[in-house]
């Protein structure tokens, strides 16, 4: 405050008889000022050019660590008519099961044909019952890309939405579909399998 006041100069203009002192800015102003520029810097530099962690990043890291932790805490709940733990065989008798590849349906419906269409011919994801894959046929290849995702392609890290179980079902219901030859498929992408 004490840098304001008559001892200054005053500014050449006058804007309806209102004339000013050429008051320099608070110092406390002035610091913060330059403070916020300099902050900005270091946070543009760090997290969009170094390797600072995006919001999404520690949001996902986040959901995963309370996943394993609701498992760990609730074994028995993640036992109802999970796979998890069991072999490659009794996961693929499991996948034949109708309950499960109706409930797969339900989750497909809702989660995922917006993108790869309700009838799987494939929209702004790959046509998902045609012969060409690009991450695997196998269950274990799909349970996986959908559970990991492609997140710099568009396509969602499913399995800390999702869970284990109902990534099983979706699954069991694309397995289910192979063959259906939709109308207007998208093209085919990525090699062939089987
Ligand atoms: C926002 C759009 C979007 C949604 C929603 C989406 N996907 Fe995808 N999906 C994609 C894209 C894009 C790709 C291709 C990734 C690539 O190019 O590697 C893909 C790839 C896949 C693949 C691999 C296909 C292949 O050829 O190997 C599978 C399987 C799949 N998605 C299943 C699902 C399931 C199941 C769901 C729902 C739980 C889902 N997707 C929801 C966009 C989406």
């Amino acid at each position: 405050m004490s840098d304001q006041g008559q001892d200054n100069p005053e500014r050449p203009h006058v804007t309806d008889g209102i004339r000013e002192y050429d008051n320099p800015l608070p110092r406390w102003w002035l610091g913060l000022f330059i403070f916020c520029i300099i902050y900005g810097l270091i946070y543009l530099l760090y997290f969009h050019i170094g390797d600072g962690t995006s919001l999404e990043e520690n949001m996902n890291a986040d959901m995963i660590a309370v996943k394993a932790r609701t498992q760990t805490e609730s074994p028995e709940g993640s036992e109802e008519g999970s796979p998890s733990g069991e072999d490659q065989a009794s996961l693929a008798k499991h996948m034949q099961d109708e309950s499960v590849i109706a409930a797969g349906k339900v989750h497909y419906d809702t989660y995922c044909s917006p993108c790869h269409r309700p009838d799987l011919g494939g929209l702004i994801g790959p046509n998902l019952v045609d012969d060409h894959w690009l991450h695997g046929c196998t269950p274990e290849a799909i349970m996986k890309v959908v559970d990991e995702g492609v997140p710099e392609k568009g396509m969602a890290s499913w399995g800390p939405i999702l869970g284990k179980k109902k990534i099983t079902e979706v699954v069991a219901y694309i397995l289910s579909m192979q063959g259906s030859e939709p109308p207007e498929p998208k093209e085919k992408q990525g090699v062939r399998c089987p």
